[in-house]
């Protein structure tokens, strides 16, 4: 999925660095986890991940690419009784949620030309195709008939699926005024493969849905805390209200503000996105974790300085152990510059700040 911040790209370069530092696997924390590349990416090496984010759609993602070990069959009954089958595929469970009825639902009617304001997030074919499968999910799940990963799975999917259609330039803050080629496509519900443990020692991975600091609290002493907090204003419910919709749903339904339909969203603000808030985060997060090894993704246009993250990593562990590792890389633009904003080129250097305990 398009993500800001998704660190897909940077996956070789981190476990090089876990390499490099001698680190072999144990238990790690990945708390702002978003699309959760990097716990996928260590539990495929042999790290049982605990993930967490304060986003709902991270959670389902979570899920999906982290805490499920392997792809879940669906009951038969998903497709009205009229089956003979016990059980169902993934793939046929989608091909159920793709042959529905379309419906005008919350979508439709707000983030559609359909609906009153006019927003052009989904052509009215697909909002209608979204609104039904959404509430099939929702349905499904208050029926009983599919339990929690699976039904995060499936909201991964339709996240992920709306997603290729959404008309938009890669973030939720604003639609396009015109209809985009990808964006006239079919909603087209591919499956998403979870991660199947390769070692024993990557069983028991888990999702949680909220603050990283109470996620480091609920795991306790692990080996491996990885960082990947936002580093600028841009605050991640702003930018992806649509995709956190669909996976919060809208039972009841929220009201919506603006001219692109935000929801509230005053719980998922992040005090790393703040200027005169983010150092102390660092610090606070960095006193309540008990962690033998933190590294920290960060990028030289962050709101924190690289002096003030030595200072907090040097205070909070083994002040000899601070390293820094650097790699540059070419940025995910999600829009571009404006008036508010100069990027400064198109290449980023990405440092990964690291400490010991003793
Ligand atoms: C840079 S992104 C992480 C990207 C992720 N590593 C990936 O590869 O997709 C930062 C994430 O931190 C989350 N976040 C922000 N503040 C948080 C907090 N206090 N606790 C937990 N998550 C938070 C945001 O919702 C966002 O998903």
């Amino acid at each position: 999925m398009r993500y800001i911040g998704n660190k897909t790209k940077l996956v070789p370069f981190l476990l090089d660095t876990v390499e490099t530092l001698g680190l072999s696997s144990g238990v790690a924390c990945d708390p702002f986890s978003g699309t959760g590349s990097v716990g996928r990416a260590l539990k495929q090496n042999g790290w049982r991940v605990h993930c967490g984010d304060l986003m709902a759609a991270s959670y389902a993602y979570q899920v999906t690419r982290v805490e499920l070990d392997r792809t879940p069959r669906f009951p038969g009954a998903l497709t009205g009784g009229s089956g003979r089958r016990r059980y169902l595929s993934y793939k046929a469970a989608l091909r159920v949620l793709s042959a529905l009825p379309p419906k005008t639902g919350f979508i439709t009617q707000h983030y559609t030309p359909a609906g009153a304001a006019g927003r052009m997030y989904f052509t009215p074919e697909n909002g209608a195709a979204i609104d039904a499968a959404r509430e099939a999910i929702a349905s499904w799940h208050s029926e009983g008939l599919i339990d929690r990963p699976r039904e995060q799975l499936l909201l991964a999917t339709l996240i992920a699926g709306a997603d290729r259609v959404a008309n938009t330039t890669g973030v939720y803050a604003s639609y396009v005024k015109s209809w985009q080629p990808n964006a006239r496509r079919t909603l087209d519900l591919r499956p998403i493969r979870p991660t199947v443990p390769r070692a024993e020692s990557a069983l028991g991975c888990t999702a949680f849905r909220g603050g990283a600091e109470a996620l480091v609290a609920r795991v306790g002493a692990i080996d491996l805390l990885y960082l990947d907090p936002p580093y600028n204003e841009r605050q991640y419910p702003g930018y992806y209200h649509l995709p956190e919709l669909l996976a919060q749903g809208w039972d009841p339904p929220p009201p919506l503000r603006g001219k692109t339909g935000l929801i509230p969203d005053e719980d998922l603000r992040s005090d790393w996105c703040r200027r005169g808030r983010c150092e102390e985060a660092l610090r606070s997060l960095l006193g309540a974790v008990d962690a033998r090894h933190i590294l920290l993704s960060y990028n030289d246009e962050g709101l924190l300085s690289r002096e003030s993250i030595e200072s907090a990593f040097r205070n909070a562990g083994d002040p000899d152990s601070y390293r820094v590792f650097t790699r540059g890389y070419r940025r995910y633009r999600s829009d571009s510059d404006g008036p508010d904003r100069r990027y400064r080129g198109d290449a980023v250097r990405e440092r990964l700040y690291y400490v010991r305990r003793p």
